[in-house]
């Protein structure tokens, strides 16, 4: 179980004499649950998902993941915890330019304490229409290819705790499609938590559950 109480995050503007706070919504998310998080621009999404990741101290309030507080470890043991517990499909995907697709993939599930196979590398990218993209550089490939590989990279490590920001964002229709199947069937099996941000209602419409971010007027 997911819980998060009472977040804000605060972000120094300029010379640090101005500080933007953004008050983020608490929830509980149950073991299986899949939501959809929604919110214009700005409202927040990206601030939230790093905060779930460990990858930002909130300014205040409390993250606690399958009873661990995220908000009370050091930055060692949250590295510890983002290995063994998390996926994310990060907003722009962030691939390793110097490493093939194929060796993105198998470090990701490394980090996460698991062995992926050429085989098993080949089949997860055969499922997002990349059938023969292992050997080939993140640079070779357009926008939309290297968000399919983000994603591959993500569910290789088999996640507790899944958070896909905008995964479909460069997508046409039908791999936009194809990624939401994915990440709905993946969750589905693995029993995992999955948060997913997006602005498509196309994506909003697969989560019967929703959190909704509102933007702060500054
Ligand atoms: N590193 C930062 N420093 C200062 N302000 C930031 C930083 N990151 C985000 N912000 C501000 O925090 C607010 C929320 O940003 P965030 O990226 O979380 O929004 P979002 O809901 O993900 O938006 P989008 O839908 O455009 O991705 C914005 O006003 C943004 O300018
Ligand atoms: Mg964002």
């Amino acid at each position: 179980m997911l819980v998060v109480e009472d977040l804000i995050c605060e972000y120094p503007e300029g010379e640090g004499r101005t500080v933007r706070g953004l008050t983020l919504p608490s929830f509980r998310l149950q073991d299986g649950e899949a939501w959809g998080v929604e919110g214009p621009s700005g409202s927040g999404k990206t601030t939230l998902f790093h905060c779930l990741a460990g990858l930002l101290s909130p300014t205040r309030g409390r993250i606690a993941i399958d009873g661990v507080e995220l908000t009370g470890l050091t930055e060692p043991e949250r590295a510890q915890w983002r290995g063994a517990n998390l996926g994310y499909v990060f907003q722009e995907p962030k691939l390793l330019p110097f490493l093939t697709v194929a060796e993105n993939i198998r470090l990701s599930a490394r980090l996460a304490g698991k062995e992926a196979s050429a085989r098993r590398i080949r089949d997860l990218l055969a499922e997002v229409d990349l059938p023969d993209c292992g050997d080939r550089f993140p640079r070779q490939l357009s926008g939309g290819e290297r968000q399919r590989v983000a994603f591959i990279r993500a569910i290789v490590r088999e996640p507790r705790l899944l958070l896909a920001d905008e995964p479909t964002a460069s997508l046409d229709v039908r791999n936009s499609r194809r990624i939401l199947d994915l990440l709905l069937a993946y969750q589905a099996r693995s029993g995992c938590m999955l948060l997913c941000a997006s602005h498509d209602p196309a994506v909003q419409e697969r989560f019967a559950r929703k959190l909704e971010l509102r933007k702060e007027e500054a």
